[in-house]
Protein backbone atom coordinates (compact mmCIF):
# COMPACT_ATOMS: atom_id res chain seq x y z
CA UNK A 1 0.00 0.00 0.00
CA UNK A 2 2.75 2.55 0.94
CA UNK A 3 4.46 1.47 -2.35
CA UNK A 4 1.63 2.34 -4.72
CA UNK A 5 1.26 5.61 -2.90
CA UNK A 6 4.69 6.75 -3.53
CA UNK A 7 4.87 5.60 -7.17
CA UNK A 8 1.96 7.64 -7.71
CA UNK A 9 3.29 10.50 -6.61
CA UNK A 10 4.16 11.49 -10.47
CA UNK A 11 0.85 10.95 -11.48
CA UNK A 12 -0.93 14.49 -11.58
CA UNK A 13 -4.50 13.17 -10.51
CA UNK A 14 -6.25 16.68 -10.83
CA UNK A 15 -4.96 16.68 -14.12
CA UNK A 16 -6.32 13.96 -14.81
CA UNK A 17 -9.44 14.86 -13.17
CA UNK A 18 -10.31 17.59 -15.03
CA UNK A 19 -9.27 16.10 -18.66
CA UNK A 20 -11.34 12.83 -17.66
CA UNK A 21 -14.27 15.01 -16.68
CA UNK A 22 -14.42 17.20 -19.58
CA UNK A 23 -14.21 14.17 -21.83
CA UNK A 24 -17.01 13.00 -19.86
CA UNK A 25 -19.13 15.64 -20.47
CA UNK A 26 -18.33 16.35 -24.04
CA UNK A 27 -19.25 12.12 -25.09
CA UNK A 28 -22.60 13.10 -23.08
CA UNK A 29 -23.14 16.37 -24.54
CA UNK A 30 -22.43 14.28 -28.30
CA UNK A 31 -24.65 11.48 -27.85
CA UNK A 32 -27.82 13.54 -26.26
CA UNK A 33 -30.37 15.23 -28.56
CA UNK A 34 -30.84 18.83 -28.46
CA UNK A 35 -33.92 20.48 -27.00
CA UNK A 36 -35.22 21.83 -30.35
CA UNK A 37 -36.05 18.04 -31.28
CA UNK A 38 -39.05 16.46 -31.15
CA UNK A 39 -40.38 16.21 -29.09
CA UNK A 40 -38.68 19.05 -27.32
CA UNK A 41 -39.88 18.44 -23.58
CA UNK A 42 -38.99 14.90 -22.86
CA UNK A 43 -35.33 16.03 -25.03
CA UNK A 44 -35.23 19.00 -22.67
CA UNK A 45 -36.54 16.61 -19.29
CA UNK A 46 -33.55 14.00 -20.55
CA UNK A 47 -30.49 16.64 -20.90
CA UNK A 48 -31.51 18.01 -17.18
CA UNK A 49 -31.48 14.64 -15.56
CA UNK A 50 -27.84 13.84 -17.28
CA UNK A 51 -26.09 17.16 -17.90
CA UNK A 52 -27.01 18.85 -14.38
CA UNK A 53 -24.02 18.16 -12.17
CA UNK A 54 -22.94 14.91 -11.67
CA UNK A 55 -19.79 12.63 -10.36
CA UNK A 56 -19.35 10.81 -13.24
CA UNK A 57 -17.65 8.53 -11.43
CA UNK A 58 -18.87 5.42 -13.59
CA UNK A 59 -17.69 7.42 -16.91
CA UNK A 60 -14.36 8.41 -15.01
CA UNK A 61 -13.97 4.05 -14.19
CA UNK A 62 -14.15 3.59 -18.03
CA UNK A 63 -11.57 6.20 -18.92
CA UNK A 64 -9.26 4.80 -15.91
CA UNK A 65 -9.39 1.02 -16.82
CA UNK A 66 -8.58 1.69 -20.56
CA UNK A 67 -5.24 3.14 -19.85
CA UNK A 68 -4.49 -0.62 -19.08
CA UNK A 69 -4.92 -1.82 -22.41
CA UNK A 70 -2.76 -1.95 -25.18
CA UNK A 71 -1.89 1.87 -26.81
CA UNK A 72 -1.61 0.82 -29.58
CA UNK A 73 -4.89 -0.62 -30.06
CA UNK A 74 -6.99 2.06 -28.66
CA UNK A 75 -10.34 2.96 -30.55
CA UNK A 76 -10.72 6.33 -28.49
CA UNK A 77 -14.30 6.50 -30.20
CA UNK A 78 -15.38 2.96 -28.84
CA UNK A 79 -14.19 4.35 -25.16
CA UNK A 80 -16.22 7.67 -25.22
CA UNK A 81 -19.03 5.67 -26.42
CA UNK A 82 -18.81 3.15 -23.30
CA UNK A 83 -18.56 6.14 -21.12
CA UNK A 84 -21.57 8.01 -21.94
CA UNK A 85 -23.93 4.91 -22.54
CA UNK A 86 -23.46 3.61 -18.69
CA UNK A 87 -23.75 7.31 -17.28
CA UNK A 88 -26.89 7.46 -19.32
CA UNK A 89 -27.90 4.35 -17.77
CA UNK A 90 -26.74 5.56 -13.93
CA UNK A 91 -28.55 9.14 -15.14
CA UNK A 92 -31.88 6.63 -15.58
CA UNK A 93 -31.55 4.99 -12.35
CA UNK A 94 -31.47 8.12 -10.42
CA UNK A 95 -34.77 9.73 -12.52
CA UNK A 96 -36.53 6.19 -11.57
CA UNK A 97 -34.95 5.68 -8.05
CA UNK A 98 -36.39 9.48 -6.59
CA UNK A 99 -39.91 9.26 -8.29
CA UNK A 100 -43.22 8.70 -5.50
CA UNK A 101 -43.20 5.63 -6.44
CA UNK A 102 -39.56 4.33 -5.36
CA UNK A 103 -37.58 6.92 -2.86
CA UNK A 104 -39.65 9.56 -3.06
CA UNK A 105 -36.85 12.30 -3.46
CA UNK A 106 -37.50 16.18 -4.05
CA UNK A 107 -33.46 17.20 -4.71
CA UNK A 108 -31.58 15.60 -6.65
CA UNK A 109 -27.53 16.91 -7.74
CA UNK A 110 -28.66 19.87 -5.83
CA UNK A 111 -31.77 20.70 -8.02
CA UNK A 112 -35.36 19.53 -8.39
CA UNK A 113 -35.38 16.01 -9.59
CA UNK A 114 -36.99 15.68 -12.64
CA UNK A 115 -40.79 14.87 -11.31
CA UNK A 116 -40.58 18.19 -9.91
CA UNK A 117 -39.57 19.85 -12.77
CA UNK A 118 -41.21 18.43 -14.77
CA UNK A 119 -43.57 15.28 -14.28
CA UNK A 120 -43.83 12.06 -13.18
CA UNK A 121 -44.94 11.05 -16.93
CA UNK A 122 -41.74 12.87 -18.22
CA UNK A 123 -39.70 11.25 -15.34
CA UNK A 124 -40.84 7.94 -16.33
CA UNK A 125 -40.12 8.57 -20.36
CA UNK A 126 -36.90 9.74 -19.40
CA UNK A 127 -35.50 6.82 -17.73
CA UNK A 128 -37.26 4.87 -20.95
CA UNK A 129 -35.42 6.91 -23.65
CA UNK A 130 -32.16 6.79 -21.72
CA UNK A 131 -31.67 3.43 -21.44
CA UNK A 132 -33.01 2.77 -24.64
CA UNK A 133 -30.41 5.37 -26.25
CA UNK A 134 -27.18 3.90 -23.89
CA UNK A 135 -27.71 0.72 -25.35
CA UNK A 136 -28.14 2.42 -29.29
CA UNK A 137 -24.96 4.32 -29.07
CA UNK A 138 -23.26 0.91 -28.51
CA UNK A 139 -24.92 -0.43 -30.96
CA UNK A 140 -24.53 2.09 -33.66
CA UNK A 141 -21.74 0.37 -35.82
CA UNK A 142 -20.24 2.13 -38.66
CA UNK A 143 -19.41 0.40 -42.63
CA UNK A 144 -16.13 1.02 -41.94
CA UNK A 145 -15.91 -1.49 -38.22
CA UNK A 146 -13.91 -4.25 -38.50
CA UNK A 147 -14.97 -7.85 -37.22
CA UNK A 148 -13.06 -6.86 -33.75
CA UNK A 149 -14.44 -3.55 -33.01
CA UNK A 150 -18.00 -5.18 -33.78
CA UNK A 151 -17.24 -8.60 -31.75
CA UNK A 152 -16.23 -5.21 -28.94
CA UNK A 153 -19.26 -3.59 -29.46
CA UNK A 154 -21.79 -6.89 -28.95
CA UNK A 155 -19.73 -7.28 -25.59
CA UNK A 156 -20.30 -3.94 -24.40
CA UNK A 157 -24.01 -3.99 -25.09
CA UNK A 158 -24.08 -7.47 -22.97
CA UNK A 159 -22.24 -6.31 -20.22
CA UNK A 160 -24.19 -3.38 -19.70
CA UNK A 161 -27.76 -5.07 -19.94
CA UNK A 162 -26.95 -7.51 -17.41
CA UNK A 163 -25.02 -4.99 -14.91
CA UNK A 164 -28.72 -2.76 -15.87
CA UNK A 165 -31.17 -6.12 -15.47
CA UNK A 166 -33.02 -8.11 -13.34
CA UNK A 167 -30.15 -9.47 -12.35
CA UNK A 168 -28.34 -6.40 -11.56
CA UNK A 169 -28.99 -2.78 -10.80
CA UNK A 170 -33.18 -3.32 -11.27
CA UNK A 171 -33.07 -6.43 -9.38
CA UNK A 172 -31.32 -4.69 -6.31
CA UNK A 173 -34.04 -1.96 -6.74
CA UNK A 174 -36.52 -4.31 -6.40
CA UNK A 175 -35.10 -6.13 -3.66
CA UNK A 176 -34.67 -2.79 -1.91
CA UNK A 177 -37.72 -1.49 -1.98
CA UNK A 178 -39.04 -4.66 -1.03
CA UNK A 179 -37.34 -4.50 2.36
CA UNK A 180 -38.68 -0.93 3.97
CA UNK A 181 -39.41 -1.26 7.20
CA UNK A 182 -37.54 -5.04 7.56
CA UNK A 183 -34.90 -6.80 8.78
CA UNK A 184 -32.65 -8.16 6.81
CA UNK A 185 -29.02 -10.44 7.35
CA UNK A 186 -25.67 -9.39 6.29
CA UNK A 187 -25.30 -11.54 3.85
CA UNK A 188 -28.76 -10.46 1.99
CA UNK A 189 -27.60 -7.00 2.13
CA UNK A 190 -24.29 -6.78 0.58
CA UNK A 191 -26.46 -9.03 -1.97
CA UNK A 192 -28.75 -6.29 -2.53
CA UNK A 193 -26.01 -3.19 -2.65
CA UNK A 194 -23.79 -5.44 -4.90
CA UNK A 195 -26.54 -5.27 -7.47
CA UNK A 196 -28.10 -1.83 -7.57
CA UNK A 197 -25.07 -0.10 -7.02
CA UNK A 198 -22.23 -2.71 -7.98
CA UNK A 199 -23.09 -3.76 -10.82
CA UNK A 200 -23.20 -0.57 -13.05
CA UNK A 201 -19.73 0.40 -11.36
CA UNK A 202 -18.31 -3.01 -12.02
CA UNK A 203 -19.51 -2.76 -15.81
CA UNK A 204 -17.99 0.61 -15.92
CA UNK A 205 -14.67 -0.86 -15.24
CA UNK A 206 -15.45 -3.82 -17.63
CA UNK A 207 -16.59 -1.57 -20.65
CA UNK A 208 -13.55 0.76 -20.13
CA UNK A 209 -11.33 -2.75 -20.50
CA UNK A 210 -13.35 -4.06 -23.50
CA UNK A 211 -13.20 -1.67 -24.94
CA UNK A 212 -9.51 -1.19 -25.05
CA UNK A 213 -9.04 -4.66 -25.31
CA UNK A 214 -7.55 -5.64 -22.27
CA UNK A 215 -5.44 -9.28 -22.03
CA UNK A 216 -8.07 -11.81 -19.86
CA UNK A 217 -5.57 -12.43 -17.33
CA UNK A 218 -5.81 -8.09 -16.33
CA UNK A 219 -8.98 -8.34 -16.67
CA UNK A 220 -10.00 -10.71 -13.51
CA UNK A 221 -7.82 -8.24 -11.44
CA UNK A 222 -10.23 -5.23 -12.90
CA UNK A 223 -13.10 -7.57 -11.66
CA UNK A 224 -11.85 -7.98 -8.32
CA UNK A 225 -10.84 -4.35 -8.21
CA UNK A 226 -14.43 -3.22 -9.22
CA UNK A 227 -15.91 -5.65 -7.06
CA UNK A 228 -14.20 -3.98 -3.91
CA UNK A 229 -14.51 -0.81 -5.44
CA UNK A 230 -18.63 -1.16 -6.25
CA UNK A 231 -19.38 -2.44 -2.88
CA UNK A 232 -17.74 0.11 -1.10
CA UNK A 233 -19.27 3.21 -3.31
CA UNK A 234 -22.76 2.06 -1.64
CA UNK A 235 -21.61 1.69 1.71
CA UNK A 236 -20.29 5.08 1.29
CA UNK A 237 -23.21 6.49 0.03
CA UNK A 238 -24.96 5.31 3.19
CA UNK A 239 -22.63 6.85 5.52
CA UNK A 240 -22.54 9.90 3.85
CA UNK A 241 -26.90 9.83 4.12
CA UNK A 242 -26.64 9.72 7.87
CA UNK A 243 -23.76 11.75 8.48
CA UNK A 244 -23.76 14.83 5.65
CA UNK A 245 -25.86 17.52 5.13
CA UNK A 246 -28.54 17.54 2.27
CA UNK A 247 -26.93 20.81 0.76
CA UNK A 248 -23.60 19.38 0.47
CA UNK A 249 -24.86 15.76 -0.70
CA UNK A 250 -27.22 17.57 -3.10
CA UNK A 251 -29.82 15.15 -2.37
CA UNK A 252 -32.23 14.58 0.77
CA UNK A 253 -29.86 13.57 4.14
CA UNK A 254 -31.58 11.23 6.40
CA UNK A 255 -33.18 9.56 4.00
CA UNK A 256 -32.56 5.85 4.94
CA UNK A 257 -33.17 6.27 8.33
CA UNK A 258 -36.78 8.17 7.89
CA UNK A 259 -37.35 5.51 5.70
CA UNK A 260 -36.65 2.29 7.47
CA UNK A 261 -33.89 1.09 4.35
CA UNK A 262 -31.54 -1.48 5.48
CA UNK A 263 -28.17 -0.31 5.10
CA UNK A 264 -24.78 -0.46 6.42
CA UNK A 265 -25.33 1.93 8.82
CA UNK A 266 -28.94 1.72 10.05
CA UNK A 267 -28.13 -2.52 10.38
CA UNK A 268 -24.82 -2.67 11.65
CA UNK A 269 -24.15 1.20 12.89
CA UNK A 270 -21.63 4.04 11.48
CA UNK A 271 -18.46 2.47 12.74
CA UNK A 272 -18.93 -1.19 11.25
CA UNK A 273 -19.47 0.77 7.89
CA UNK A 274 -16.41 3.45 8.34
CA UNK A 275 -14.54 0.22 8.68
CA UNK A 276 -15.85 -1.29 6.34
CA UNK A 277 -15.31 0.75 3.65
CA UNK A 278 -11.49 1.06 4.33
CA UNK A 279 -11.07 -2.46 4.24
CA UNK A 280 -12.93 -2.73 1.09
CA UNK A 281 -10.48 0.35 -0.71
CA UNK A 282 -7.59 -1.98 0.84
CA UNK A 283 -8.74 -4.87 -0.89
CA UNK A 284 -9.21 -2.39 -4.24
CA UNK A 285 -6.04 -1.44 -4.37
CA UNK A 286 -4.60 -4.76 -3.47
CA UNK A 287 -6.06 -6.48 -6.78
CA UNK A 288 -4.12 -3.72 -8.81
CA UNK A 289 -0.65 -4.59 -6.82
CA UNK A 290 0.56 -6.54 -10.58
CA UNK A 291 0.11 -3.38 -12.29
CA UNK A 292 2.30 -0.48 -12.66
CA UNK A 293 1.10 3.33 -12.92
CA UNK A 294 -0.85 2.33 -15.78
CA UNK A 295 -3.18 2.06 -12.95
CA UNK A 296 -2.74 4.96 -11.15
CA UNK A 297 -5.87 6.59 -12.19
CA UNK A 298 -7.71 3.72 -10.89
CA UNK A 299 -6.22 3.63 -7.76
CA UNK A 300 -6.85 7.45 -6.91
CA UNK A 301 -10.76 6.36 -8.50
CA UNK A 302 -10.98 4.33 -5.02
CA UNK A 303 -9.26 6.88 -3.04
CA UNK A 304 -11.73 9.32 -4.51
CA UNK A 305 -14.61 6.69 -3.98
CA UNK A 306 -14.12 5.72 -0.36
CA UNK A 307 -13.22 9.31 0.96
CA UNK A 308 -15.55 11.58 -0.92
CA UNK A 309 -17.68 13.94 1.29
CA UNK A 310 -20.44 13.76 -1.38
C1 LIG B 1 -25.77 7.85 -6.34
O1 LIG B 1 -24.74 7.72 -7.28
C2 LIG B 1 -26.64 6.67 -6.34
C3 LIG B 1 -25.98 5.41 -6.07
C4 LIG B 1 -25.92 4.47 -6.94
C5 LIG B 1 -25.40 5.18 -4.75
P1 LIG B 1 -23.63 8.84 -7.43
O2 LIG B 1 -23.13 9.24 -6.07
O3 LIG B 1 -22.62 8.40 -8.40
O4 LIG B 1 -24.46 10.07 -8.01
P2 LIG B 1 -24.01 11.26 -8.98
O5 LIG B 1 -23.96 10.70 -10.36
O6 LIG B 1 -22.67 11.78 -8.54
O7 LIG B 1 -25.09 12.28 -8.83
C1 LIG C 1 -29.60 4.11 -5.41
O1 LIG C 1 -29.49 3.86 -4.05
C2 LIG C 1 -29.25 3.02 -6.29
C3 LIG C 1 -29.67 3.31 -7.66
C4 LIG C 1 -30.10 4.47 -8.10
C5 LIG C 1 -29.57 2.25 -8.61
P1 LIG C 1 -30.00 5.06 -3.17
O2 LIG C 1 -31.48 5.18 -3.21
O3 LIG C 1 -29.33 4.99 -1.85
O4 LIG C 1 -29.38 6.32 -3.97
P2 LIG C 1 -29.56 7.82 -3.53
O5 LIG C 1 -29.00 7.91 -2.13
O6 LIG C 1 -30.99 8.16 -3.63
O7 LIG C 1 -28.69 8.56 -4.52
MG1 LIG D 1 -33.04 3.93 -3.60
MG1 LIG E 1 -32.65 7.03 -3.35
MG1 LIG F 1 -28.48 6.55 -0.75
Amino acid sequence: FINTISDMSHFQIEAWLASQSQRAENALLHYLDSESSTPEQLHKAMRYAVLGGGKRIRPLLVYAASELGPKEMLEQALVDTAAAAVEMIHAYSLVHDDLPCMDDDDLRRGRPTVHKAFDEATALLVGDALQTRAFEILSNHQESDSPQTIAIRLAMIEALALASGSKGMAGGQAIDLQHVGKKMDLLALEQMHAMKTGALLICAVQLGGIAAQVSKDRLKSLQSYAQALGLAFQVVDDILDATADSATLGKTAGKDAAQDKPTYVTLKGLDYAQELAKELKGRALNSLSQFGPEANALRHLADLVVDRKK
